[in-house]
């Protein structure tokens, strides 16, 4: 059956000294937990993170990657150097990527090739905004980021990716989906999955909430049928917080 997982994006939080910190510190708390769990960093520090948590029950994720193998891209980290830094995983897609960075669904196509071709697995964001949900547009907004970046993989790509839905309204905002709200697009997403790969693929497939979600929320999130474990921003820069949410599971 499929993974539980909860996955921390410090996102552009953290220097490098603080950063082994943190980790030093979760690799110290951190020890027999009852699910996966990843830590995403900035990449310059991925080498060292990776290097210090090696033996330690937590793998380490990338927070993006080029859309190219490599060449002339000043400026940008190939899904090759991620994996030679013994990182793991890489989150694509994430919603601040979409937005700020113009990532569509083609270059997140290529991203995700990237990232399975170079032995790393995608932790790939889908989610609506404000104006989506409030349209009642959300199942569709969802469908389509799936369809454009990730149903052209074979089942066997696509058994690798770890899914996270991250409403885009509750990102950094303290708006939790509700418990209901985040099971049924999880639902929602499992469908898909199952229908464009079968019912034992989207079966083994975590499906991750991400979203304010905190020490607090996490355990009525993650106690429902498809909701698989979490994404988390602010609250996986302090250890306890981060380890709070772990012990959840
Ligand atoms: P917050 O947990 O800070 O809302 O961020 C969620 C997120 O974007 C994780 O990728």
């Amino acid at each position: 059956m499929r993974k539980n997982i909860v996955a921390g994006n410090w996102k552009m939080n953290k220097t490098l000294q603080e950063g082994v910190a943190l980790a030093t510190e979760l690799k110290s708390i951190v020890k027999n937990p009852n699910c996966d769990v990843i830590v995403g960093t900035p990449f310059i520090h991925l080498a060292t993170v990776a290097e210090l948590l090696k033996g330690s029950p937590i793998a380490v994720a990338a927070e993006n990657c080029a859309d190219h193998a490599s060449g002339a891209y000043t400026g940008e980290v190939s899904a090759a150097m991620v994996k030679s830094t013994g990182a793991s995983y890489v989150i694509i897609g994430h919603s601040e990527r979409r937005a700020y960075y113009g990532e569509t669904y083609a270059i997140l196509k290529e991203k995700v090739q990237l990232a399975l071709a170079n032995g790393l697995r995608p932790i790939f964001c889908v989610g609506e905004v404000k104006e989506e949900r409030e349209a009642g547009r959300q199942n569709e907004v969802v469908k389509a980021q799936l369809e454009g970046s990730l149903f052209g993989l074979t089942a066997e790509e696509f058994a690798k990716v770890v899914i996270a839905y991250e409403p885009v309204w509750a990102i950094g905002t303290g708006l939790t989906a509700t418990p209901e709200q985040a099971q049924e697009m999880h639902s929602h997403i499992r469908g898909l999955v199952a229908a464009k790969y079968g019912r034992e693929i989207a079966d083994g497939c975590s499906i991750l909430y991400g979203g304010s979600c905190n020490a607090k929320n996490a355990a009525s999130l993650f106690a429902n049928p498809d909701i698989d474990g979490g994404l988390i921003g602010g609250a996986s820069l302090k250890a306890e917080d981060f380890k709070a949410i772990i012990d959840a599971f």
